[in-house]
């Protein structure tokens, strides 16, 4: 048997005793989670061994056991090779996947969710998924879905698009948005990034992204969602009058979303922007208030 082969083998037994775990992938900045082969990607970070995590080491998941996979179905299995519109991973993928989550997620997406992988017309999908062409938000990274569910609740006459790219989580907002009963929100999993090239200028009128990934280190900055490329990509898609509103609790990288910003020719801060930053206290703000660090909004909006 060749070397390779025998690495190769022992690597799958050995990621196998973790399924179902957080695994801690070694540094090796190459064929990590869902990214082409040779970027850089989620070095150093934890990733679940059910989330794409077999890909990390360049295993095919033909040869992946079949107690790793769990329950989640293969074609579920076969999106994660796909690559991201990015090479930075912007999520730190912590939390595991058990054998509920997995289920609660199929049994929910055929009538709360969204394919990201459809190929129609995004605006088309969301007329035909909420039955009528109301303004649209697009709630990015919502975790449990706590402050997206208020917000559906509190605007019955718009919709609500909810991304989010970690599984653990969008099990906990399938799970919670079936029990809020609420008809004018759906969720969709995928990278962000992806959705937002995928829009059409006008497709939703609001994006908010609240206390995204905080990357406070240097070194990881380049891991932030919200900069330059993101606002001018959300500038792109707004319609005149429509808004861009990002929370978080760490004050450098509230400078740097209202730097970019200011860079952005179609986008102006709004200096009052009263009940649009309307939400309930979220999980990852109650962090940063226990930690000491109150929320910073800011909102821009869309000019003529
Ligand atoms: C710090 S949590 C905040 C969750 C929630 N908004 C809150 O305030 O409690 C950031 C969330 O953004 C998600 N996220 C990070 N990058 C993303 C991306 N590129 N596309 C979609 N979601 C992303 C993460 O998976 C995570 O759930």
């Amino acid at each position: 048997m060749a070397v390779s082969e025998r690495i190769r083998r022992s690597a799958v037994a050995l990621l196998a005793q973790w399924a179902d775990r957080p695994v801690r992938w070694p540094c090796r900045k190459r064929f990590l989670s869902g990214d082409a082969p040779g970027t850089i990607g989620t070095c150093g970070a934890e990733a679940s061994a059910d989330d794409g995590g077999w890909h990390a080491l360049g295993i095919d998941t033909d040869v992946t056991p079949s107690t790793a996979a769990g329950p989640e179905p293969r074609a579920d299995r076969a999106r994660l090779d796909r690559p991201r519109p990015d090479a930075v991973d912007t999520t730190r993928r912590r939390g595991r996947m058990t054998p509920a989550k997995h289920a609660t997620i199929a049994r929910l997406a055929p009538t709360l969710g969204l394919d990201a992988d459809d190929g129609g017309p995004w605006r088309d999908r969301l007329v035909a998924a909420f039955g009528r062409d109301a303004p649209r938000l697009l709630d990015v990274g919502v975790g449990a879905a706590d402050a997206t569910i208020a917000w559906a609740l509190a605007h019955p006459d718009q919709d609500v698009v909810a991304v989010e790219v970690h599984r653990p989580s969008l099990a906990a907002a399938f799970a919670a948005v079936e029990a809020a009963g609420v008809d004018n929100l759906r969720i969709v999993e995928a990278d962000v990034r992806r959705v937002l090239a995928d829009l059409e200028p006008g497709d939703v009128t609001a994006v908010r992204v609240l206390f995204p990934d905080p990357w406070p280190k240097a070194r990881h900055h380049k891991r932030r969602l919200v900069g330059a490329e993101f606002v001018a990509r959300v500038a792109d898609v707004v319609p005149p009058g429509g808004w861009l509103h990002v929370a978080t609790d760490w004050p450098d990288y509230a400078g740097a979303v209202r730097a970019a910003i200011a860079a952005e020719p179609r986008l102006e801060v709004v200096a009052d922007p009263g009940p649009l930053v309307e939400r309930p206290v979220t999980v990852y703000e109650r962090r940063g208030l226990d930690a000491g660090r109150p929320p910073v909004d800011v909102v821009a909006r869309r000019r003529a």
